[in-house]
Parts: C-alpha cells; sequence; structure tokens
C-alpha cells in the first residue's frame, strides 16, 4: 500500500490495496492514521468493490451510520444493506429514484442540520462522467487556523441555526420553514483525534449566528462563507470509474460541480455514524 498527498489543503491517494480483501491490523492502523492526517481519502481501482466491503472499510473509522432521511422504498433492493443510499441521476418510469441527482451543490457538512451529524461520508463511483461533477472539499482545520481575530473571537462565543430540506443543492431552497429540519451547532468543533480545531459553517446550510442582528448576520456569515472557500483550503476531486472516496464530515465542508445530466453519473454512498459534536 502506497500514501501519497493529494494537495496543499487536505487529501491523500491511497494505491496497491484491494478492499474487497479483509485487511491486516497494521494496514487498518495506517489507513486510520492517514485519514485523521489528510481528511480525506481517495482510494483508486476498487474495481466490482461490494456493498459490503465499503460497509467493512467505513467501519474501519466507526460504527455505521444510519440514513438520516426517509426510507425511500422505491429503489431499495433486497440483497443491499439497510444504510445504502444512491447519490444518481439514474430515473425509473422517466422520474429520478435517487438523492441529489442533478446539478452544481453548494458547499456544506453533511447532516449538520441534526443533533449528531455523521463522522464521515463514503462515496463509491460506478459511474461517473468524463467531464464535470466533481466534488470539491474544503479544509475548515486550515480555514479556522487562518480565521481574522475578529472572526475567530466571533465563532468561539457563538452557536449557528444549521437547517436544510432534502434536495436542495442551493441556499435559497433550504428556507421552506414547514418541510425543513433544524439544529443549533457550535461554529467550532475539535478532531475527535488530533484535537485541532474547525470552523463548522457552511454556505448552504448554516442559517444564521445566535444572538446577532439579521444585518451583522448576513455580514458575518458571508466574511466566514468567502473565507472558507478560498482556493487554498480546497482539493477538487476529478472522479475515476472505482475511485473510493471517505471524508471527515466535521473538519471539512464538500461541494459538486455541475454536470450535464444526460451523462449517467451513479455512486454508492455509506456513512460512519458520529457522537456529539465536541467542542
Ligand atoms: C453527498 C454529496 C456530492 C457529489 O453525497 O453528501 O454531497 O459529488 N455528494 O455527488
Ligand atoms: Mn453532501
Amino acid at each position: 500500500m502506497d500514501i501519497r498527498k493529494l494537495s496543499d489543503a487536505l487529501g491523500a491517494e491511497v494505491r496497491g490495496i484491494d478492499l474487497n480483501e479483509p485487511q491486516e491490523a497494521a494496514t487498518v492502523e495506517a489507513i486510520r492514521r492517514a485519514f485523521a492526517e489528510n481528511l480525506v481519502l481517495v482510494v483508486r481501482d476498487q474495481r466490482d468493490l461490494q456493498p459490503e466491503a465499503q460497509v467493512r472499510f467505513c467501519e474501519f473509522f466507526g460504527p455505521l451510520g444510519k440514513r438520516s432521511r426517509p426510507a425511500d422504498t422505491r429503489h431499495e433492493k433486497s440483497d443491499e444493506p439497510a444504510e445504502v443510499m444512491f447519490v444518481s441521476n439514474r430515473r425509473e418510469n422517466g422520474r429520478y429514484v435517487y438523492t441529489l441527482p442533478e446539478g452544481e451543490m453548494m458547499f456544506h457538512i453533511d447532516q449538520c442540520y441534526v443533533e449528531t451529524p455523521a463522522r464521515a461520508t463514503s462515496l463509491y463511483a460506478i459511474t461517473v462522467p468524463e467531464e464535470g461533477g466533481d466534488t470539491l472539499f474544503g479544509n475548515l482545520c486550515a480555514a479556522y487556523d487562518a480565521l481574522p481575530v475578529d472572526l475567530r473571537a466571533l465563532v468561539d462565543s457563538h452557536r449557528a441555526l444549521n437547517v436544510f430540506t432534502y434536495d436542495s443543492t442551493q441556499r435559497d431552497q433550504v428556507g421552506n420553514p414547514s418541510k425543513r429540519r433544524e439544529h443549533v451547532q457550535p461554529m467550532v468543533v475539535r478532531h475527535p483525534v488530533t484535537s485541532r480545531k474547525a470552523l463548522y459553517v457552511n454556505r448552504l446550510m448554516t442559517w444564521s449566528i445566535e444572538g446577532l442582528d439579521a444585518p451583522t448576520n448576513e455580514q458575518a456569515l458571508a466574511r466566514l462563507f468567502d473565507h472558507e472557500e478560498r482556493p487554498e483550503f480546497v482539493y477538487r476531486h476529478k472522479w475515476r470509474k472505482d475511485d473510493l472516496v471517505i471524508w471527515d464530515n466535521q473538519c471539512t465542508i464538500h461541494a459538486r460541480t455541475d454536470f450535464d445530466p444526460g451523462k449517467d453519473r451513479h455512486l454508492r454512498r455509506f456513512t460512519v455514524a458520529g457522537g456529539p459534536l465536541r467542542t
């Protein structure tokens, strides 16, 4: 096995391993260390990775996460683990039947609108378009460390409301109060292994900072979002078929670039469950 950094921002690429096979304890330990250090792992060339093997990989990092959204029986298949989701634009009878089928998606943190968001999320690329549909990952530990002093004082002493309506990809779709889920979270969390602080806000879902009036809120959030999305904190993943990617969902943000809706994009998704966020 060979592990190499993917960018200055974050991420490491793992080669020379076949995750369909069980791994030795020392290999698992090396993968865990690389994940704590790099926050995103890209494991290349996982040909025909079985759902059970993707689950076993996720369980290197903790217990498998339950799906956060209501079960969608339209695409349940009995031979797949119940925790599976597909990020996919495949259709049945002309209709999308999976999650996040189309288009660009703003930077976000999965499930930050519930009390115990997933610790990590993994995607396995079954089919991806040649162009577009890249996933961008931002390092929230580096973003925290580089905050200007006034913003650092603000996030260290405030909490923020995070909201989401399923399948929203842009902030202006999130607002409908009758359908949305929401939770107040700290604006700074600590990495569970390294104890590094991370800036816990994102453009898609972080709605308001507690105790600030509307104009102050808007201004502060705009500055925080622009800051954490700066190119020096971001790695852009261009998918290849058979990539298995896992990201730290407490210390990174991720976003998706646009792609041709006529091109097949089908990824299998499992999460690692998280406990209460550490502050
Ligand atoms: C997700 C997600 C991005 C993508 O699965 O949580 O944001 O590139 N996916 O499809
Ligand atoms: Mn996501």
